[in-house]
């Protein structure tokens, strides 16, 4: 194993969580017994990037596309944010761990709603790590939803649309405030981007690894990092 004291860790790491189905439907198992372990992976990992200094962790938790998937699965899915959002509330205050919802909460059951709001106001003062989770969030819907309010301001005359900075814009998306992703590491072997963070990983390094979601633990994080810290960044230099 990587000798974690040579080891830099990234500032800011963002992961598609991806792997869940395919490992139910390995063991016969349905699919949200999938999602329920991957939530346990969750939990395990905002521990591990906490303790291991990372800044800002963010995941994939539900995409706006998300909701094509069957009622049973996607009614799974929030009953799986029902019961965890308790749980990371505590796993949150032991860790001194601030949350941060990215996307459109609008459209989930109330209660939910409330229990994000709840997530995020209950942390708002810890120090340590930032836990974003992106749900019923989509890159191309981030940005729809910024330029509308970014054109709302120009219309009140708060500024000219002309001022447009690359800054700028970024503080009116869902992320305003966190750092881009040094490093997005995707699970289970995909090669896309699935519309995660489009704005935010123009220079991200990314790892994907073969593990699926439900596997995934620190050993193969620190094989994700080790990996992140052999590229050299150039940003678009020489
Ligand atoms: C992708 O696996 C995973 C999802 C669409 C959902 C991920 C959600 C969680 C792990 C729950 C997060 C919960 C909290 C509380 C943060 P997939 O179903 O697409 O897998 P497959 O590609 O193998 O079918």
């Amino acid at each position: 194993m990587s000798n974690i004291s040579e080891t830099h860790i990234p500032g800011s790491i963002a992961i598609i969580m991806d792997g869940n189905g395919r490992w139910a439907q390995r063991r016969g198992l349905p699919r949200n017994m999938g999602h329920r372990e991957g939530c346990k992976t969750v939990e395990q990992i905002i521990e591990d990037c906490a303790r291991l200094g990372v800044g800002y962790l963010t995941v994939y938790a539900f995409s706006t596309e998300n909701w094509r998937r069957s009622e049973d699965e996607v009614s799974g899915l929030m009953q799986l944010f029902r019961y965890y959002a308790g749980r990371l509330l505590v796993r949150a205050r032991d860790n001194n761990v601030r949350v941060r919802m990215i996307g459109d909460r609008s459209r989930f059951p109330r209660d939910i709603i409330e229990a994000i709001n709840k997530l995020e106001s209950e942390t708002r003062d810890n120090t340590g790590m930032t836990f974003v989770m992106a749900a019923n969030y989509g890159g191309r819907d981030e940005i729809r939803r910024a330029a509308m309010d970014f054109a709302e301001d120009v219309k009140a005359g708060k500024l000219e649309a002309s001022e447009l900075t690359e800054e700028t814009f970024s503080g009116y998306l869902d992320t305003a405030g966190i750092p881009d992703p040094d490093l997005l590491i995707r699970t289970s072997g995909e090669l896309r981007l699935s519309n995660f963070l489009m704005w935010q990983c123009a220079y991200s390094e990314i790892v994907i690894t073969d593990v699926l979601w439900p596997d995934f633990n620190k050993d193969v994080l620190l094989k994700c990092i080790e990996e992140f810290n052999g590229r050299k960044r150039r940003f678009g230099g020489v």
